[in-house]
């Protein structure tokens, strides 16, 4: 019975008989569609594609969605994490990356599971998040854990319908039709929403803290969608909350027709670090361009008299929370520091050690795991609760109060910069293999005053 127990209370599990839910008034919201499963050869290498949709291939190359399951930095946390874990309900979790990582090898048999010999996944899973993957998606079946469903074609021969913006598309190499899903942020949220698979945790929210945020607004004017950002942005071009999001004007295959705008297919987030290493200088830029129209501060100096310092910091440019995602690995904070008007440093916060890490009292806007009994995981397979989230709602602020031990006197300097990093020097220490090097730091944001 325990067992059982246990197996309805895991998320993403299709075995659960009928009748046991009905019993236990179980909702459809907990149960997921059955895996669906494909022969390998239905699927379209990205490279067929790129032969029409050239522009569009090399903007996905080397985004994090064709690197999803290459992600050496992905790679070794999900190592780290399945390490050492007992539980059964946490080792499931630990088991599931691939369904979000590797989602072609999901569909088509393998991998299953993390722990399977990834070194032969077949060379297209080894692709990410792919064209055909995506253009195949008809609807989905619930909103987290990736609940795509797909009717893909059958291969080169006979590539059936690949769906999309367009009501008027007619190429001959593949049938087309117009999909909602795809204009709609459904088809993201629903991989950009994790939960953990058996205490149902929310691990990443990005869809949720979109879908309550004004960016949902029922005025067309004024909604924007994950494509009304991620899919507008180009070099040159960031198009977030804060800046202009202007149309990009071309054709969506080689020869076809010129049409007002064509969503682009970069994929940019935060993550500068990883592109770079696989020799993606523009992709590390976008990344850079889109932290940098995501946030601004101001100082709130009226507390001066009472040694109080005021430092607010508004999202003004993420259509979620920021940071987003793994959001108990990314970092993002305050390094702020006070001079007196002989230059000498009367306070300081936010800088990094010798070995890269930041001092406890860092001012940090993240998410913290808990074990459930209040204690902090840092391994999300154990996560049962969620202890503490400050980070900052799309078009909300933060205000940090900090006390000094002094009235500034005229003079002095008070600077303050919005800093970005993927992922603490403490945690990449302890992945396999003797850890991994830092990863970059970002200036999101700065403000300077002399009094
Ligand atoms: C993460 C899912 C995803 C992946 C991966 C993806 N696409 Fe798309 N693609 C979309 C969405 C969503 C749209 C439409 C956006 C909208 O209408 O808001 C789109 C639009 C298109 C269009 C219509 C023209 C345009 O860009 O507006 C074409 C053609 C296209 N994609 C081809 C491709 C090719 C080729 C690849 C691989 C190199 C690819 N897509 C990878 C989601 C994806
Ligand atoms: C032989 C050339 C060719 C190849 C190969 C090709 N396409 Fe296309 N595709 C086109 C043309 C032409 C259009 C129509 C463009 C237009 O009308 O603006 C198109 C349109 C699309 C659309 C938009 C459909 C719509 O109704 O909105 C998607 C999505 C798409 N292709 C995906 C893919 C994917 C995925 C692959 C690889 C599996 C692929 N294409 C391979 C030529 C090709
Ligand atoms: C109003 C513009 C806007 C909208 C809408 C938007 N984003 Fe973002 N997104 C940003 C900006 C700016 C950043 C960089 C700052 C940050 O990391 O939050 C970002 C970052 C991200 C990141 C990287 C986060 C990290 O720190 O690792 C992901 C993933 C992401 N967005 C996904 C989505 C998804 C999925 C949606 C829709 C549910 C969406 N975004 C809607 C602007 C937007
Ligand atoms: C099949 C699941 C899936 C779908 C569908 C999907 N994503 Fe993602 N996305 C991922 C995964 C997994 C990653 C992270 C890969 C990594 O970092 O190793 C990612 C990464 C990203 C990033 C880069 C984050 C960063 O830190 O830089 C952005 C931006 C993003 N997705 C936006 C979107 C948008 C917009 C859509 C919808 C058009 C979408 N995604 C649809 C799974 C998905
Ligand atoms: C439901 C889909 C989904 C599942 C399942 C999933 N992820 Fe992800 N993962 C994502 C998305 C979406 C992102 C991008 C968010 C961001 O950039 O902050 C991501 C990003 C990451 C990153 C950041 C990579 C980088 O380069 O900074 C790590 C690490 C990661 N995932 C680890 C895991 C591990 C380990 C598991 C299994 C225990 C897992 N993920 C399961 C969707 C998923």
């Amino acid at each position: 019975m325990k067992k059982m127990g246990s197996n309805l209370r895991r998320f993403g599990k299709s075995m659960i008989p009928a009748m046991a839910v009905m019993v236990l008034g179980w909702g459809s919201a907990a149960m997921s569609a059955p895996p669906q499963i494909f022969d390998l050869e239905r699927f379209i290498d990205p490279d067929t594609c790129a032969g029409c949709h050239g522009d569009i291939f090399e903007q996905w190359s080397n985004s994090m969605h064709n690197l999803s399951h290459k992600d050496p930095v992905y790679a070794q946390v999900a190592a780290f994490l399945r390490q050492g874990l007992t539980d059964q309900d946490e080792i499931d979790e630990a088991e599931s990356c691939v369904k979000c990582h590797t989602p072609v090898g999901v569909v088509t048999g393998f991998p299953g599971k993390l722990s399977d010999d990834l070194s032969k996944t077949p060379e297209i899973a080894t692709k990410g998040i792919q064209c055909d993957y995506c253009h195949s998606a008809v609807k989905v079946t619930q909103m987290y854990n990736n609940g795509l469903f797909l009717e893909p074609g059958f291969g080169e021969d006979d590539p059936g319908v690949k769906y999309g913006p367009f009501d008027d598309a007619e190429p001959d190499f593949h049938d087309a039709a117009y999909s909602a899903l795809h204009e709609s942020a459904d088809i993201c949220g629903t991989c950009h929403d994790v939960k953990h698979v058996s205490f149902g945790t929310d691990l990443e929210t990005t869809y949720t803290e979109w879908k309550n945020s004004p960016y949902n607004a029922e005025n067309p004017d004024e909604r924007i969608t994950c494509q009304g950002c991620h899919m507008y942005q180009r070099p040159g071009v960031p198009a977030t909350g804060m800046t202009e999001r202007p149309q990009n004007p071309g054709a969506a295959a080689d020869y076809s027709k010129e049409r007002p705008h064509i969503f682009t297919h970069y994929f940019v987030g935060a993550n500068s670090g990883v592109p770079a290493d696989f020799g993606d200088p523009e992709k590390a830029d976008m990344a850079v361009a889109r932290l940098q129209h995501a946030a601004e501060l101001a100082l709130d100096l009226s507390g001066l008299e009472k040694k109080q310092l005021g430092i607010t910091v508004s999202n003004t440019g993420a259509g979620h929370s920021l940071p987003t995602g793994v959001g108990d690995l990314r970092q993002v904070w305050l390094e702020v520091t006070v001079e007196d008007k002989e230059g000498n440093k009367i306070f300081e916060t936010g800088f990094m050690d010798d070995k890269k890490e930041l001092p406890e009292n860092t001012l940090m806007f993240k998410t913290v795991f808990g074990d459930g009994k209040g204690n902090p995981v840092i391994n999300l397979a154990r996560a049962r609760e969620i202890l503490r989230d400050n980070r900052i709602p799309a078009k909300g602020r933060a205000k940090e109060v900090i006390t000094l031990d002094r009235v500034l006197e005229k003079e002095s300097r008070i600077m303050v910069r919005l800093l970005y990093r993927g992922m603490p020097q403490k945690i990449l220490n302890l992945l396999p293999g003797g850890g991994m090097a830092p990863l970059p730091v970002v200036e999101m944001a700065r403000i300077s005053h002399t009094l």
